[in-house]
């Protein structure tokens, strides 16, 4: 699939809710995704739809979307300045987690996203997305730092919002972890010599990120 064939995120999403193997099509009510790109060039990437989201068809509109909020507004954001998506565009039954094989299956559809939106930024929210931008990183040593990625894009690794609804001593780590993300953007978004945690990418690396996997 070509990038360039799509004009807007709309016509993309609507190509990838009909092309994609995932098997929770059948048993969601609606794929969940938003269709308006940033203005600041950030993109949140969480984990799977929740119950809320399968019922409106939009991102973080439920608990953990409105502490996310919270916390944007607590650094000078609100929702509309951002981008929010998740690593499974259809909720899991039960909210359970989502297999190894639903997240593979809606690899392409993120894939495809990101390449036309071209983020300044992804902040991974939780495991399942950190590990789909960081191989082997763990979330309880990776939040709240940034780590070089092959495709040149910043990746920076928060814990999930929905964390500190079952956790609430995680609420001040989000929280201080969003001031980091602040003074990070503030000073240009570059993965410093010091923070980095670079995995020193090959030249097929670099293709691959890039071009990786668009073909279902
Ligand atoms: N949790 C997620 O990971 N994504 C959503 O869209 C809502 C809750």
């Amino acid at each position: 699939m070509d990038i360039k064939k799509f004009e807007t995120l709309k016509q993309l999403h609507e190509y990838y809710s009909e092309n994609n193997r995932c098997g929770l099509k059948k048993v969601a009510t609606q794929p969940v995704y938003e269709i308006h790109p940033p203005t600041s060039g950030i993109v949140f990437i969480g984990e799977a739809p929740g119950k809320n989201e399968d019922l409106e068809g939009e991102p973080f509109v439920g608990a953990a979307g409105k502490f996310l909020d919270e916390m944007l507004k607590s650094i000078g954001y609100t929702r509309k300045d951002v981008y929010v998506s998740n690593v499974v565009k259809y909720r899991p039954p039960s909210n359970r987690d989502p297999t190894d094989i639903e997240k593979k299956d809606c690899r392409v559809w993120l894939n495809a996203e990101l390449l036309f939106l071209k983020p300044k930024v992804i902040i991974p929210l939780g495991r399942h997305a950190l590990e789909r931008f960081v191989e082997g990183a763990r979330i309880s040593a990776s939040h709240g730092s940034a780590f070089s990625h092959p495709s040149n894009i910043p990746i920076f690794a928060m814990y999930h919002p929905a964390a500190a609804l079952y956790n609430p001593n995680l609420r001040a780590v989000l929280l201080d972890d969003f001031k980091k993300l602040k003074t990070f953007l503030d000073g240009g978004g570059e993965v410093g010599k010091k923070q980095a945690k670079k995995p020193t990418p090959t030249n097929h690396a670099k293709r691959k990120a890039v071009k990786d996997i668009l073909d279902l």
